[in-house]
């Protein structure tokens, strides 16, 4: 079966699949997600997926219908479903359907859908060139760390980084670079790794925490510190991270050339790292 979904309970076609209008997450975006992808046939850190998900939910206090092991069965089930070589998975989870009413319904039993779907790669030409990325005004809430579905300012910062041919756009708030509208950053400042500290102006990446433990385990310097716009573009190398995007170089923000235009050799010791990590992770030779 190809693309497959598991909504409530049940196993449908994704194309098939639908919920209520009447879902608080199509209403509010009350909910919260999660997107993971498989190398070699398994999700790639999936326990820790699952984790930030029940603290998302937990944060707007939804309780999520599946157990941490249900949730784990469910996407290991999904992902042989759909017998691709790589899946890329979602989970949503919402606070369900009842009428409209801000306030929360009283005994509602939260939605649950999982889609699986073809894991689609980066070219490797975009991955060996880098890309421009563009520099935004941060207009989201103030809880970041919270994978919500309510990603308008994302969309928003999405689309304009692409009608300015960039690839992704950076959100600033109070003169300091988070993160991007869906990955992580990274620069290369006076020999040393930099990214942003946790906390609740950014979302903490699963691929992020791996970045850092590599650095950490390849003896590099690495310190986690705002970064200003200023910085960024001194620094001499500059990467983003994501689930689906691993480590991408980026080497123009906001038409500026970082380092030497093209990515730095610290990146790609980064990503050959990353690689080989996830083979070793996964069982490969
Ligand atoms: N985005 N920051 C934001 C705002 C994100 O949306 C994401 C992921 C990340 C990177 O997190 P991770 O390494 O766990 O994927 C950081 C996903 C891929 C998305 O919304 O499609």
């Amino acid at each position: 079966m190809p693309n497959v979904a598991y909504v409530n309970g049940k196993w449908v076609a994704l194309q098939s699949a639908t919920i209520s209008v009447e879902d608080r997450g199509f209403q509010f975006g009350d909910g919260v997600y999660e997107v993971m992808r498989t190398y070699y046939g398994q999700v790639f850190h999936l326990t820790g997926h699952i984790e930030r998900l029940l603290e998302s939910a937990d944060q707007v206090q939804i309780r999520p219908r599946e157990t941490p092991g249900q949730i784990q069965k469910i996407i290991e089930a999904g992902c042989k479903k759909t017998g691709y070589k790589e899946t890329k998975i979602y989970v949503q989870i919402t606070r369900g359907i009842a009428p409209r009413l801000h306030s929360f319904p009283k005994n509602n039993r939260p939605t649950s859908v999982y889609t699986f779907r073809e894991m689609t790669v980066i070219p490797q030409k975009t991955r060996s060139q880098g890309v421009s990325v563009i520099s935004v005004e941060d207009i989201r809430w103030g809880r970041c760390h919270v994978k919500s579905l309510n990603l308008l300012p994302n969309v928003l910062a999405r689309e304009q980084a692409l009608q300015s041919g960039a690839y992704e756009a950076l959100f600033v708030r109070n003169g300091w670079v988070w993160e991007g509208a869906g990955s992580n950053l990274f620069a290369i400042l006076d020999q040393q790794i930099v990214t942003p500290p946790k906390g609740p102006f950014l979302l903490s990446g699963i691929t992020r925490e791996q970045v850092i433990q590599l650095g950490q385990k390849m003896g590099m310097p690495l310190r986690e510190a705002e970064i200003s716009l200023e910085d960024i573009y001194r620094a001499d190398e500059v990467f983003l991270t994501g689930t689906t995007i691993e480590i991408l170089p980026v080497v123009r923000v906001n038409g500026r050339k970082i380092g030497t235009g093209k990515p730095g050799k610290i990146t790609q010791r980064l990503s050959s790292a990353f690689e080989e990590e996830v083979r070793v992770l996964h069982g490969h030779p």
